[in-house]
């Protein structure tokens, strides 16, 4: 029944971007020169997996592909709401748009992510910002072609928002970013509601997608040439428990390992209440799955992990440190942290700070708390001062910058796997790549290596990176 359903919902959607694709064939000839699409991505990498999609399509139904919003005559933000600061950069970057569609009467700019589904933005983009041709929210991502040619055929705003996911459509085609890796979704939605966090609300409940479907998807990446695999979940660790045939993510790691010609596999995130040492064996014991863990603290302090609803005290969370340092002796773990969660008090601050020390994080992601409307954080009394928060925060980050500088260094003199992800952006000659512990190295070298994966000796440690130099093999 499912099946069916995909299938007929895959069938629409292939009408359309037929459609629309005769659409933009006649506006081409129309106007003597070929139109351009332009994907923005706010937010996580699970929105940056989204983006490929739509530009996948957007390619398919005739747009050639710009990153230069100037020039184009499609525009779509896909939006991020996690913090405050997310939705900010957005309503800035319309105000531009407008200037731009004023002068170039061909173009439609969309909305689409996280941030369409709270109803007050919608309400605000339907009201002040006529401008906008077309929004849709997390759920029907896929739905895109359909919109768009409502859009021509109606001229006025289309708005589509849906509560949850009828249909998961996974066979439209997708343009990557990167043509040596891809996130691949193993799951989507979180059902953790952690009390600050709004992605539960935004992008719903928790569904895993079937195994088989996963390994397929990344035996077609591995036929088109990727070589790294990011699976992407919010809590890969519940991965499959509500499947009819539950698979842990474990079994799954070791199906995806199985798989011929994938050389790296990455995956994000897993959670600390659930990760298990089955899953740390099963890395251990693989060549592919890379040496890197993302284990998101949020705070040190058991008194708040629980007023965050994180299941975990600061004593578990050492705990589960311990034992993946036991299982995987050199394995780099990077966190999450949030500063000024409600109520956190100086003794609160320094937990985190205490666990900031004794997990040695290699690196840390540090967050201000971000009021989300419609959380319970929100709700909760002695939201913390601004300036007691940056001041926490700042010698959060010294901490975390003096412990990581200190552990990462430990790679210092040691010939590592490479795989170039591109040109150095600073020098000239150089390119940057990726080890499997997810941190970077910068060496001389051509762009001929971008894609490949080398051998290259870590000369000198600068804090979160490394210089190195390309070993022959
Ligand atoms: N599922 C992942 C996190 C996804 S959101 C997990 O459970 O760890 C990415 C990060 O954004 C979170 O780890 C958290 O540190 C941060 N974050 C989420 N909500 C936030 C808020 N309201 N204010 C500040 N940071 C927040
Ligand atoms: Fe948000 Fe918590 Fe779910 Fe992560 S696990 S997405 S922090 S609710
Ligand atoms: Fe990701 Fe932001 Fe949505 S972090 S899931 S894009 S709210």
């Amino acid at each position: 029944m499912q099946e069916d359903n995909n299938t007929s919902a895959l069938e629409e959607q292939l009408y359309y971007i037929g459609e629309c694709k005769k659409f933009l064939e006649k506006k081409t000839k129309e106007i003597g020169r070929p139109l351009y699409a332009c994907v923005h991505t706010f937010g996580c990498q699970m929105n940056a997996r989204d983006s490929e999609k739509l530009l996948g399509v957007l390619k398919e139904i005739g747009y050639l592909e710009t990153e230069d919003e100037d020039k184009s005559d499609f525009v779509i933000y896909n939006t991020c709401t996690v913090r405050e600061n997310a939705n900010l950069k957005v309503y800035g970057r319309l105000g531009h748009l407008k200037n731009v569609k004023r002068k170039n009467p061909h173009m439609l700019i969309a909305m689409c992510g996280c941030m369409m589904q709270e109803p007050d933005v919608v309400e605000k983009i339907r009201d002040s910002y006529k401008f906008v041709d077309i929004v849709f929210g997390t759920f029907n991502i896929y739905a895109m072609a359909k919109l768009i040619y409502n859009r021509i055929t109606s001229g006025s705003q289309v708005i589509d928002i849906w509560e949850k996911t009828k249909d998961i459509v996974e066979e439209l085609p997708t343009e990557r970013k990167f043509p040596f890796k891809s996130g691949v979704n193993i799951m989507y939605g979180c059902n953790n509601f952690c009390t600050y966090c709004i992605v539960p609300y935004v992008r719903g409940r928790e569904i895993s997608r079937e195994p088989k479907d996963i390994i397929m998807e990344i035996e077609r990446l591995v036929k088109d040439g990727v070589k790294e695999v990011m699976l992407l979940g919010q809590n890969v660790d519940s991965y499959g428990k509500t499947l009819d045939n539950p698979v842990s993510f474990a079994q799954l790691l070791r199906e995806i390992d199985k798989i011929e010609g994938l050389e790296r596999i990455r995956f994000m995130t897993p959670h600390p209440k659930d990760i298990e040492e089955e899953t740390l064996e099963v890395i251990r014991d693989s060549k592919k799955i890379c040496n890197h863990i993302h284990f998101p603290l949020q705070s040190g302090s058991s008194r708040l992990l629980k007023l965050m609803n994180r299941k975990y005290t600061k004593e578990h969370y050492l705990e589960q440190v311990e034992m993946i340092r036991r299982i995987l002796p050199d394995v780099s773990i990077t966190t999450d942290i949030i500063v000024g969660f409600p109520g956190e008090t100086e003794e609160d601050f320094e937990d985190t700070i205490d666990v900031v020390k004794k997990a040695k994080f290699d690196s840390a992601y540090t967050f201000i708390y971000s009021k989300r409307t419609g959380t319970p954080a929100a709700r909760m009394e002695n939201q913390v001062p601004e300036d007691v928060v940056k001041d926490r925060f700042n010698r959060l980050l010294a901490t975390v910058n003096e412990v990581s500088h200190e552990h990462i260094r430990r790679y210092e003199g040691m010939d590592m796997k490479v795989l170039v992800e591109g040109k150095d952006d600073h020098e000239e000659g150089f390119v940057t790549g990726r080890m499997t512990n997810n941190i970077l190295v910068h060496f001389a070298g051509d762009e001929s290596l971008i894609g490949q994966i080398v051998t290259v000796h870590l000369d000198e440690c600068k804090g979160f990176y490394y210089m190195g130099r390309l070993i022959e093999d």
